[in-house]
């Protein structure tokens, strides 16, 4: 089952919201209970919710010290996490992705790390997770916050252990095309103490009685999206492996086909918020305008997607043209230049990435597979 179902079991609960008469989070049960059960699924000690995952980012920062003055190191893919250090007017550093998880590569970290460094924001992308051990041996030696996100990767593991469990905290969103749909949500998830009195200030002020001791944001939850959060965390286990079935006949689709490379990495397990894999048809003679003009041909990019933004993070517009405060502060300079070149494997993988939505019935998902061996066949001529 990878097709998003809300039923009884919702509508159960929300009407426990109703009558309850009380929808706000700030004296509400269901975002404490939501954030408990998410906390146990996922393995941490605690967990809080908040209205989006970039808002988590931005609270998780803001307690990690940042701001301006501070750097903060991102993969080059996305552009979340660097959005979230200009929230907070401090610069983010791009580091180089890995050619085939597509997730921030631990042998171009310590090489990044300046005397400013203060936290590293790791994506699992797509769903697969990054080199996790790695990445948190290399900045704990360098007292550096790590912070995953997990907007693309519920409940995926590496070396057993899952996603947001890793780092010191871990960010997870609830936005409508994430495998945990509810409109819009986000969760930070950790296991130090501090870390999570310092969140919650984030998630709970300002109130109507409270004395303002901090610059605090409201990035509250409400109780009618934690009520439909609970209720979809109860299926996420069966709904993630119907992800995991759908990719899998995506994975077979392209088996035997050497010019196109199935994202994965040793360890890693994907929920696969989208199924990737990475073309690499030069070797072969096949070029990737040759290719592109093939799918659309096929009409495979009904359903396929090549080459995501296009772009690593540091050349879009808000990077490339200084778009925020962050770059023009006192603090920042003499800056960082985000010069074309600066993540060459980003550069090159970004434009060939495929992605395709897991998020399909089954039979469309096994149609859509054959439709792509089909025309794979017929590029090769067979
Ligand atoms: C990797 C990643 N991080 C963060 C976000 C931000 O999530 P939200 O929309 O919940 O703020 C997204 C949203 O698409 C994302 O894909």
């Amino acid at each position: 089952m990878a097709e998003r179902v809300y039923g009884e079991r919702e509508i159960e609960l929300l009407r426990q919201v109703l009558a309850s008469r009380n929808l706000g989070a700030l004296s509400g049960k269901f975002t404490p209970m939501f954030e408990e059960k998410f906390a146990r699924l996922v393995g941490t000690r605690y967990a809080v919710a908040m209205n989006c995952a970039m808002s988590v980012l931005h609270a998780s920062l803001m307690c990690a010290g940042v701001g301006a003055g501070s750097e903060v190191i991102c993969d080059s893919l996305f552009i979340f996490g660097a959005l979230a250090a200009l929230y907070t007017n401090a610069l983010p550093k791009f580091v180089d992705i890995h050619p085939v998880s597509h997730c921030l590569d631990p042998d171009k970290l310590e090489v990044a790390i300046t005397e400013r460094t203060k936290a590293v924001v790791v994506t699992h992308a797509w769903g697969l997770p990054a080199e996790m051990d790695r990445i948190v041996e290399i900045a704990h030696r360098y007292k550096l916050v790590v912070i995953e996100d997990c907007a693309h990767a519920i409940l995926a593991t590496y070396k057993g252990r899952y996603t947001g469990s890793w780092g010191d905290i871990g960010s997870f969103s609830f936005q409508a095309s994430k495998q945990m749909s509810l409109g819009d949500g986000g969760m930070a998830t950790t296991s130090n103490e501090q870390l999570a009195n310092k969140l919650d200030l984030h998630s709970g002020a300002p109130t109507f009685h409270s004395v303002a001791h901090g610059l605090h944001y409201n990035y509250r939850l409400n109780e009618l999206t934690s009520a439909v959060g609970i209720a979809q965390l109860e299926q996420l286990p069966d709904f993630i492996k119907g992800l995991q079935k759908v990719a899998g006949y995506y994975d077979q689709a392209i088996a035997g086909c050497s010019y196109l490379v199935p994202q994965q990495f040793p360890g890693s397990v994907s929920t696969y918020h989208l199924w990737a894999a990475t073309f690499d048809g030069e070797r072969y003679g096949l070029s990737l305008a040759g290719f592109k003009n093939f799918l659309e041909r096929e009409k495979i990019t009904e359903f396929v997607n090549l080459g995501y933004t296009g772009m690593p993070a540091y050349k879009h517009p808000v990077i490339k043209d200084k778009l925020a405060h962050a770059f023009h502060c006192q603090e920042n300079q003499p800056g960082i230049d985000y010069c074309d070149g600066l993540c060459p494997v980003a550069e090159r993988v970004i434009p060939r990435i495929l992605l395709t939505s897991t998020v399909i019935p089954e039979e469309k998902a096994q149609e859509n597979a054959e439709r792509l061996y089909q025309a794979l066949r017929k590029l090769e001529g067979k």
